[in-house]
């Protein structure tokens, strides 16, 4: 049974999320297990179309072995896409926990949330560095998360953007006790005290876990404990 739900469970917090962007992809099942082991709660995959962002990264196919091979994971899937309706389903039937779209490109998100929760997924909302954040703001009720972008989205190892932590700042007040703030780009063990004490609690990483030679020192470094 997979654990569902883990996002809006508020006694497990922060959660560390390992995005495997970062990840051996010739070995992607034996570094995304590696992660886990050593502490990381979920597995973040990063779905990207060389069109909402500029690069190409994975499909529903990897999303699917990655199901295959890890049936207990917690996957959570952040959809980089300009047609995200297009791909929600397929990622549901490829065994993903969570799906994060972009206000960007789907300025009324309500139905879309509607059809992750139909589908048996979490929803998460996504927004970039650049979107005022006045413009999730009368959209928050619905989502499971709220996902604000510290990079521009594209790719893995980018600096932190820290102007974002007064987004967090302001979100996190209005909301439930069930709902998450996720950070995502740019986040280390430098980066996340910051991240936590402005609200976020689901904190993903690419770079600072499998760039480096110890996942479990950098996974405790970045839950703070
Ligand atoms: C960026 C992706 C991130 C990325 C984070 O577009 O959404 O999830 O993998 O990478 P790091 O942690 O290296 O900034
Ligand atoms: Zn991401």
């Amino acid at each position: 049974m997979k654990p569902r739900n883990l996002l809006t469970d508020p006694t497990r917090s922060p959660l560390v999320a390992a995005s495997i962007l970062s990840a051996d992809f010739a070995r992607l099942q034996d570094d995304s297990q590696a992660a886990i082991d050593a502490g990381a709660d979920l597995l973040h995959v990063d779905i990207m179309d060389a069109h909402f962002v500029p690069n190409l990264s994975m499909g529903p196919a990897i999303a699917s072995s990655l199901r295959k091979a890890m049936p207990d994971v917690f996957m959570d899937v952040h959809l980089m896409v300009t047609d995200p309706e297009t791909y929600i389903r397929r990622f549901a039937d490829a065994g993903a926990d969570s799906c994060t779209f972009h206000i960007e490109v789907v300025p009324e998100p309500e139905p879309l949330v509607g059809l992750a929760h139909e589908l048996g997924m979490t929803a998460g909302l996504a927004l970039n560095p650049d979107t005022p954040v006045e413009q999730i703001l009368s959209h928050i009720e619905l989502p499971d998360m709220i996902l604000i972008m510290s990079v521009h989205p594209g790719f893995s190892g980018q600096s932190f953007i820290s102007e974002v932590l007064e987004k967090m700042k302001q979100v996190r007040p209005l909301l439930r006790p069930d709902q998450r703030i996720e950070v995502d780009g740019g986040v280390s063990p430098a980066t996340a005290s910051s991240c936590r004490e402005a609200g976020a609690d689901v904190l993903v990483s690419a770079s600072a876990i499998f760039g480096s030679d110890d996942y479990r020192r950098e996974i405790s470094a970045l839950a703070g404990s």
